[in-house]
């Protein structure tokens, strides 16, 4: 649709693109302003300066004084760059795949520092390094980016059709705190050697949406777990979790995906887990000693599930009976006559079609989104 458009709005649109804020040109053309401000957030300094109007141009802006003495002495930037440069030493930047322009005499924002994106304030606001051999103890001033929204220090695959990923990051020990970065959003360290997240997560509570920590060394999971209430996705499989299963689980009323299989969870499954409705994944497998029963009230509770995942655990009862012999059990398996007695006639739903689209759904969502 690019062709119709005036040259003015495409080049905004490239522009945008290439910054990698705006992606999507239907959205933007449609949308009454409140898409934008929704976006606004996460965009990078250059994009949500090319929208700044001259009377009002926040300081960050203007790259011609980037580097007046002002500017770079401001505090909050200075212990920004402070904290970059320290976490750069600490995890072998020298030795990164990619670290162009770190250098202390440049500045982060303006400069292009690699993995880095900072707002039209000079702030840093996602900091992505995936698969970039970032190696060692993160410093306890990350938690000083309090403009943060994004970290990602991921490694993914461990190999690649048999070729070693030689760019995996190695992160280890424990997380500083973060309670400072009121703004933080997404958490993805996933494929490191992590021992702890910070103790006190529950302090980002009010803003994280997504914690992914899979394939770590973690022995816990976060504690005052029903204070996530923004939190959609939460994957901590593939670590050595040994806690009881939370009773507090099921107080996450926006999580869509659980991903915990893989550990040493302790404790039994109970009724509780009953009010996430938003639910669409719930993978408990292989957790040999993770007890208890799948309520049968999720059947009708949990509308939007997918599957659940019980396989090698000790789980009992109905769900269970059909479920614990199958790797993933999808919700037509279980969403059976027996359980549609609270159904009226009219509301049965047309099991053969529900199960062609969720066929579908998943096989896009696994080969799409599938870590
Ligand atoms: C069962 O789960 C444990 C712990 O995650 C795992 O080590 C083991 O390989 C699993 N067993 C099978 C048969 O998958």
């Amino acid at each position: 649709m690019r062709w119709i458009l005036c040259p003015l709005v495409a080049s905004m649109l490239e522009l945008s693109q290439a910054a990698g804020g705006i992606t999507d040109d239907e959205q933007l053309l449609v949308s009454d302003g409140s898409w934008h401000r929704n976006q606004r957030k996460s965009i990078s300094i250059e994009t949500s300066c090319y929208y700044t109007t001259m009377q009002d141009m926040p300081y960050g802006c203007q790259y011609a004084r980037a580097y007046d003495q002002s500017y770079q002495n401001e505090f909050q930037r200075k212990a920004e760059k402070a904290a970059l440069l320290e976490f750069y030493n600490l995890c072998g930047g020298d030795f990164w795949r990619n670290n162009d322009n770190w250098m202390p005499e440049t500045d982060p924002c303006w400069d292009y520092w690699y993995g880095v994106t900072c707002n039209e304030h000079g702030y840093v606001i996602k900091l992505e390094l995936p698969d970039n051999r970032v190696r060692g103890i993160l410093p306890s001033t990350l938690g000083s980016l309090t403009s943060l929204i994004k970290l990602d220090l991921a490694s993914t695959e461990p190999d690649y059709h048999l070729h070693p990923n030689d760019e995996m990051n190695r992160v280890e020990g424990v997380m500083p705190s973060m309670a400072l970065c009121f703004q933080l959003e997404e958490i993805e360290v996933s494929g490191n050697i992590i021992l702890r997240l910070p103790d006190d997560l529950y302090l980002n509570a009010d803003t994280l949406r997504s914690l992914s920590a899979s394939r770590n060394l973690l022995r816990n999971l976060p504690i005052y777990l029903s204070r996530f209430q923004k939190l959609h996705t939460l994957e901590l499989d593939n670590n050595r979790i040994e806690d009881e299963f939370p009773t507090d689980m099921g107080q996450l009323r926006n999580i869509r995906i659980i991903h915990l299989q893989y550990n040493r969870l302790k404790g039994s499954i109970t009724q509780d887990i009953v009010p996430m409705n938003k639910i669409r994944v719930f993978d408990v497998s292989h957790n040999p000693e993770l007890g208890g029963i799948i309520p049968e009230q999720i059947i009708v509770d949990w509308a939007e599930v997918d599957y659940l995942a019980i396989l090698n655990t000790t789980i009992a009862g109905y769900i269970s009976s059909l479920c614990l012999d199958v790797p993933f059990c999808w919700k037509f398996m279980y969403d059976t006559h027996k359980d549609l007695t609270w159904a009226t006639v009219s509301d049965v739903p047309d099991i053969v079609g529900m199960t062609v689209d969720l066929a579908q759904t998943n096989f896009y969502a696994d080969t799409y989104g599938g870590r």
